[in-house]
């Protein structure tokens, strides 16, 4: 179902000791502000447990892991498992982000299994999804993104689907600073909300670039119920600056 949901991925960066540093600043600026947003925070692996202890008393934030294995238990050297992370009290996690599809050989089979893995254990989803510069430039983006969703979804009913996060995140936007045209973005999710059954109530994130800057207008697009966020969520200052920014654009200023 859509709510506004902010997500902190913060890739392969902070340790564990830096993460409550962060947690402990950004948790104060929060404090002093109300806001009806969720926020979810996705450390390294190595950090959720320190980061589960320092927001156990804090329902608004909420914690997320970057990727997952999909099997229960096994031979699987370097694999964490569903059910690690739902012991640290993990709430959403991180499918297929165009990262692990590039460096990892990520499948749409293979993201397709973690989502039904994720759901499973009732853990939301956060499915990325994103068309590479070249499929953009031949016209093929909505396309392209439209069946990687119904890849990554294949299955799985449109009721639970409707329950997931979907993140568009073009991956000629991530980390270059060239963040997608608000309207353009908008309207490729609005192609996903149309050609996937159930990603109409689904929760949906734009991703690439956001910065505290351009949040609100993202904010203000009908399709878009938030964002996935990465360079601009490693520091606590920014992301709060980021959130507040989303608050002004969901409520209309
Ligand atoms: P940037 O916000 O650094 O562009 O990263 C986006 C991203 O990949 C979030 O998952």
């Amino acid at each position: 179902m859509r709510t506004h949901l902010i997500v902190g991925n913060w890739k392969m960066h902070k340790t564990a000791e830096a993460t409550v540093a962060f947690i402990d600043d950004f948790l104060q600026s929060l404090h002093a502000t109300s806001t009806e947003i969720d926020i979810a925070l996705a450390p390294p692996f190595t950090a959720l447990g320190a980061a589960a202890d320092r927001l156990r008393e804090h329902m608004r934030v909420g914690l997320a892991a970057q990727d997952m294995h999909w099997e229960e238990q096994g031979a699987f050297t370097g694999a964490i498992a569903p059910g690690m992370l739902v012991e640290f009290g993990v709430s959403h996690v991180i499918v297929g982000h165009s990262e692990r599809r590039r460096s990892f050989g990520e499948t749409d089979e293979m993201v397709n299994k973690k989502v039904k893995a994720a759901l499973a254990h009732d853990l939301t989803p956060i499915v990325c999804v994103g068309e590479p510069l070249s499929v953009r430039d031949g016209g093929g983006a909505q396309a392209h993104i439209v069946t990687q969703t119904h890849a990554a979804f294949a299955g799985v009913p449109a009721h639970r689907i409707a329950h997931c996060v979907i993140a568009y995140e073009p991956i000629w936007a991530i980390g270059t600073g060239k963040n997608c045209d608000v309207n353009e973005a908008n309207a490729a999710m609005a192609s996903i909300r149309e050609g996937v059954p159930g990603a109409s109530h689904a929760t949906m994130l734009y991703g690439g670039s956001v910065t505290p800057q351009n949040m609100r207008e993202y904010a203000r697009q009908p399709h878009v119920d938030g964002a996935l966020v990465g360079g601009a969520s490693l520091d606590p200052v920014s992301f709060f600056d980021l959130i507040r920014a989303a608050h002004e654009g969901f409520s209309g200023q």
